[in-house]
């Protein structure tokens, strides 16, 4: 190699060029996205010529924020509240899981051809698998029946035993448990998230779920359930990312409880558009610590 075949290597992996390809996220609002940090960080140590970036786009933009993609040649795009049901009907395609889900997180653009993917769901599973936990035949309590909650159920119904739906408004929650009946023979049920069901379905779950943004930043002193309907048998998955460690998961291991933050859920779903986009396995650890250390300096 010479010289300056050396340099431009160089150059390439550690500078923005006029062939650097774009990854982003989109969002409203997107302030809160750790998703740059992350994938910008599996980039940079894979020299990649890629970069990541993150849009807010007004919801009355969404169709024009998709046009964009084609004219840009955006590469990757993830897809986070409130777009993740909204985009469909703009793809080109939708894989089968997502198209099930009824709702994409992530799109490929594949010469101007965009299709939509769920990572969310594989994502939730394998950060709850990784963490030594089980499905298999569990009773689950799931908080929530919104996108996030669609693509939890959908990936764990195959193997629990029950999935209580409880969510506020309660008729979304009997709606996802009808849609869930079509697909698995798992017994499912959609109800309210009153104190009086939370307490009842509480004693006799094994896992509990929340999907909720309660608890999120800044709202960290809210729990989307009270302390009291915590057990010792429970494990409890926190979806929520920021704070790290929420009210819930606070509260559920001083009841000794089981743990599971959101953290390992988001670097798992983003870990696997990375590698659909790039063809790259990305460093996962990198892609944690780099969220840990940013969230530890906010
Ligand atoms: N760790 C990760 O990788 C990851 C991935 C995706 C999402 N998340 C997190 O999961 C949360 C939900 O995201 P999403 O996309 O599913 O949002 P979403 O589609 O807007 O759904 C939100 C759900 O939470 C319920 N909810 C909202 N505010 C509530 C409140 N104050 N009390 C009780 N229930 C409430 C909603 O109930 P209604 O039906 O009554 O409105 C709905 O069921 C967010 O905090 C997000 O950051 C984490």
């Amino acid at each position: 190699m010479t010289k300056l075949e050396t340099l431009f290597i160089m150059l390439e992996n550690n500078f923005v060029t006029a062939r650097t390809k774009v990854l982003c996220v989109i969002g409203y609002p997107i302030e809160q996205s750790m998703s740059p940090i992350m994938h910008n960080a599996a980039i940079n140590e894979l020299k990649l010529d890629f970069i990541y970036l993150a849009f807010n786009i007004h919801p009355i933009n969404l169709s024009i924020a998709v046009k964009g993609f084609r004219t840009f040649n955006i590469t990757g795009i993830n897809v986070t509240i409130p777009f993740k049901q909204k985009i469909m009907k703009f793809l080109d395609e939708i894989e089968p899981t997502a198209q099930k889900i009824g709702a994409v997180n992530a799109i490929k653009n594949d010469e101007g051809y965009l299709i939509g993917k769920n990572t969310d769901a594989e994502g939730a599973m394998k950060a709850f698998l990784d963490a030594g936990y089980s499905i298999s035949g569990k009773n689950i309590l799931l908080l929530g029946a919104g996108g996030a909650a669609r693509a939890v159920a959908y990936v764990m119904a195959k193997e629990a035993n029950k999935i209580v739906i409880a969510n506020r408004t309660e008729k979304k929650a009997l709606k996802l448990a009808n849609e869930l009946k079509k697909h698995f023979n798992t017994n499912f049920e959609g109800k309210s998230n009153r104190a009086s069901v939370l307490k009842k379905e509480s004693e006799k779950a094994d896992i509990l779920i929340n999907t909720t943004p309660v608890g999120m930043y800044p709202n960290v002193q809210s729990s989307p359930l009270n302390t009291e309907f915590l057990h010792q048998d429970l494990i409890v998955y926190d979806i929520v990312y920021n704070p790290l460690e929420t009210k819930l998961i606070k509260d559920a291991t001083e009841k000794e409880c089981r743990t599971i933050g959101g953290l390992d859920m988001l670097v798992n779903q983003g870990a696997i558009a990375f590698e659909w986009w790039t063809n790259k396995k990305p460093n996962v650890n990198l892609m944690k610590n780099k969220i840990i250390e940013f969230l530890g300096i906010k």
